[in-house]
């Protein structure tokens, strides 16, 4: 009988399961674009739809890498989640050289979602529309004090959802965040935030889960269950797992390969129990893209479903014998 590949798998079962990609891994990486046509059904852009790829300067937009990932999408049936409107990272040097006034901000910041957004309306069921607003390094997690916060106010958050869905009505919203899974300030911080967008009536869908952590930090599956539950029973909101490595030490201490398989298939079965979270990617294509070893400086590692080599690893068999288990 033919393999079946986690693509297979997870298409069968009405589920997205992906990963980030740079446009080089696909165009210039043979082995790294087969991974990802026969593994995936589902795509983030990496970088190149970030504010500093597509606004490079004032006014000039540019998507032609953009719309190169998203033609190979297209052409391999895949979806693509739209990745990220409002940051305070990925900012061109042009934006940041001098203080902003809130008029101004607010002319930039909309001109740039409603731009983006028209450009791909109809390509992208999902948008992070605002990403990382939560200010985790701050006491009582207050909202952070990015570029648009100092410029426009806390208002900024609900005009962004705002703009993006006047230009696109068919895309669903998300906040995405880290450090959503474990834990009880950040995440409970981030109900009260969406919350107050709630009460303002947001056009919000969706909570994203971006899910960076090792397998001593990663949550119980119960627990990680309980939290997707409240996601849709308190806010009445999809959740999605937006950017998934478990990342291990760089020198792969023994078991830690079987400890990363077993929290990549409780994070599934998790998702697959709640009925509430449809979308399951994975952050990057295979170990040897990771931005974790940059990211730690070269201590962590191995984060991903694919090795250096683009071999697989436990955590992709644990995933596909899973989704073989649970018979759809
Ligand atoms: O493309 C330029 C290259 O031309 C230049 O020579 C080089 C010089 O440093 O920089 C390259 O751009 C880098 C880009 O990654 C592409 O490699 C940027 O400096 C670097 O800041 C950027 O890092 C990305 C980071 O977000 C910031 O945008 C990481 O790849 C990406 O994995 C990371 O992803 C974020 C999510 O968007 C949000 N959640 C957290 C996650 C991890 O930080």
């Amino acid at each position: 009988m033919k393999h079946e590949s986690l693509r297979d798998l997870a298409t069968r079962r009405g589920l997205w399961i992906g990963c980030a990609v740079e446009p080089a891994q696909l165009h210039d990486d043979p082995a790294c674009r087969e991974i990802v046509t026969r593994e995936f059904n589902c795509i983030t852009a990496e970088n190149c739809m970030k504010f500093d790829a597509l606004q490079p300067e004032r006014g000039v937009f540019t998507f032609d890498v953009a719309d190169r990932l998203l033609d190979f999408a297209a052409e391999h049936g895949m979806a693509v989640r739209g990745h990220t409107l409002v940051w305070h990272n990925a900012l061109p040097a042009w934006l940041k050289e001098r203080p902003l006034g809130r008029a101004e901000a607010l002319d930039l910041l909309q001109q740039h979602i409603e731009t983006v957004v028209t450009h791909f309306k109809g390509r992208l069921p999902w948008w992070d529309v605002v990403n990382e607003v939560i200010d985790d390094g701050f006491p009582g997690y207050r909202l952070k004090h990015n570029l648009w916060y100092r410029a426009i106010g806390e208002d900024y958050l609900e005009l962004a959802f705002r703009w993006a869905h006047a230009a696109d009505p068919a895309s669903l919203l998300f906040y995405n965040d880290y450090d959503l899974q474990s834990g009880e300030q950040k995440f409970g911080r981030t109900l009260e935030m969406i919350r107050m967008l709630q009460a303002r009536h947001a056009p919000l869908h969706g909570l994203g889960f971006q899910f960076h952590t090792m397998p001593p930090d990663a949550p119980s599956q119960e627990a990680f269950l309980a939290r997707l539950q409240r996601v849709r029973d308190d806010l009445g909101l999809v959740a999605h797992l937006t950017e998934i490595d478990i990342n291990l030490s760089a020198a792969l201490d023994p078991g830690e390969l079987e400890q990363q398989a077993e929290v990549y298939r409780s994070i599934l079965a998790a998702a697959m129990a709640s009925g509430n979270c449809p979308v399951f990617i994975t952050w990057g294509v295979c170990d040897k893209y990771t931005w974790v070893r940059r990211f730690t400086e070269g201590r962590r590692d191995h984060p991903l479903l694919f090795d250096k080599n683009y071999q697989a690893k436990p955590a992709y068999y644990a995933l596909c014998d899973l989704l073989r288990s649970q018979a759809g």
